[in-house]
């Protein structure tokens, strides 16, 4: 996808360290857009920064602030001139907002809420968010998720997230500004290409993906597939995966929407519907667990050790995307499938089996 930067102007990268972030950052900086990235490094250390500016050469300027702190969120929008914000800056564990669900109301809604104040006191204009198919709660029926869907999120992370949208509607609403691309994700695995830069879970994995890659560099023991009864081709769970890069390039492909609709109207008043837009980002494919179990299984030339257990709490049979929305109004298709999800997938992994720390002879080579 090509995007084109605005002269003189910089993009603010809130939770740019993190997994998809920094894959964004990586796209952002191949475009020749200048980035300025801003985290508090809660699930992600600053090497996966370094290693961005490493494969592009250009520098990538850091902030360590959380985004609930207006103060010096501030200090920051006063020393660059954005002209876009995308928020990835978040918590993202269903399972620990279930423990915790005041913490992600705090991280996830106050932190939204202040960096969309700071947005309208600075006359930003424009937000790409990253939300989550999780909003869909568990679906009636099988069918392919548009964005007209039932909303009902089954958790705190979900209803956070959920929030976190009404807040940037509300905001725009009551301040008469604002664009928004609010992208609702699917199930994003993958890595970049060059095997140096990739999902790094802090604790150990909740995810499918992580978990079956850290069961093939001995990590953990085994996987656990949780059911294979489900009304599906072989009984397992279901869902659309889609490759890290190409979401990356859903955000780039959503800046020049909000760019291409801030230049038609040239200043004039537009409805909130017309400024907030929802998309799902998804490839409209769905595998299920061994399916991709199959396909790390080529990818790796190994063998995912793996046991049938029970059904996961709250888990849906099939969550697919419908992305004809973003296919024709983002003009973004995905490029890649689930073999090459998995590749680069197992590249990360197995070139980097404790992710940012103790660098392989092979990484060290390429740093
Ligand atoms: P991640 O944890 O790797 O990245 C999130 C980043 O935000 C981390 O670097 C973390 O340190 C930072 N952060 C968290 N709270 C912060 C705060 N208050 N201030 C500043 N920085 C903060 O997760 P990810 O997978 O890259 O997800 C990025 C976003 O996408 C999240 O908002 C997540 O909810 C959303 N999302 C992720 C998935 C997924 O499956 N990975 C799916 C749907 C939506
Ligand atoms: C995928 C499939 C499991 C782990 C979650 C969030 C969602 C979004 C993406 C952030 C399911 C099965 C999994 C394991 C298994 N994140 N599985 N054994 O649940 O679709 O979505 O991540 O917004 O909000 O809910 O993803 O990777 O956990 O599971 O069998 O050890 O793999 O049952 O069918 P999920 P997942």
């Amino acid at each position: 996808f090509i995007s084109k930067p605005v002269p003189g102007k910089y993009i603010l990268v809130t939770g740019g360290a993190g997994y998809i972030g920094s894959h964004t950052v990586l796209e952002l900086c191949k475009n020749g857009h200048d980035v300025v990235v801003v985290d508090n490094l809660c699930n992600s250390v600053e090497d996966s920064l370094k290693r961005v500016e490493i494969i592009t050469g250009k520098k990538v300027p850091f902030h360590l602030v959380d985004v609930r702190d207006k103060e010096n969120l501030n200090k920051i929008f006063d020393q660059y001139d954005f002209w876009a914000v995308i928020h990835f800056a978040g918590l993202k564990s269903v399972y620990e907002s279930v423990q915790y669900p005041e913490k992600y109301m705090n991280n996830n809604v106050e932190g939204t809420r202040t960096l969309v104040e700071c947005m309208i006191e600075h006359k930003v204009n424009n937000i790409v968010f990253s939300s989550s198919a999780t909003l869909y709660g568990e679906p009636k029926n099988m069918d392919p998720l548009t964005e007209e869907a039932d909303l009902g999120p089954i958790n705190p992370y979900g209803e956070s997230k959920l929030k976190a949208e009404q807040v940037i509607t509300e905001l725009f609403k009551e301040y008469e500004m604002g664009q928004a691309c609010l992208l609702r994700y699917f199930n994003p695995i993958g890595a970049d290409v060059s095997g140096l830069i990739g999902e790094n879970p802090k604790d150990i994995p909740n995810n499918l993906l992580p978990y079956i890659t850290q069961t093939l560099v001995g990590k953990l023991e085994y996987l656990r597939v949780f059911g294979n009864d489900y009304p599906t081709r072989d009984g397992t769970g279901v869902r659309d995966y889609v490759h890290v890069v190409d979401l990356a390039d859903g955000h780039l492909a959503a800046l020049e929407k909000l760019r291409e609709n801030e230049e038609i109207r040239a200043g004039a008043k537009a409805s909130l519907d017309e400024r907030v837009l929802i998309y799902n980002m998804g490839t409209g494919t769905g595998y299920s667990v061994l399916e991709v179990v199959d396909s790390m299984n080529k990818a790796s030339g190994k063998e995912v050790p793996y046991k049938i257990t029970d059904r996961r709490e709250g888990d849906a049979a099939q969550v697919v995307a419908c992305p004809a929305k973003a296919n024709k109004e983002l003009k973004w298709y995905t490029r890649f499938d689930v073999n090459v999800m998995c590749a680069d997938a197992w590249r990360w992994q197995s070139q980097n089996p404790d992710g940012y720390e103790n660098p392989s002879q092979f990484v060290l080579d390429l740093l």
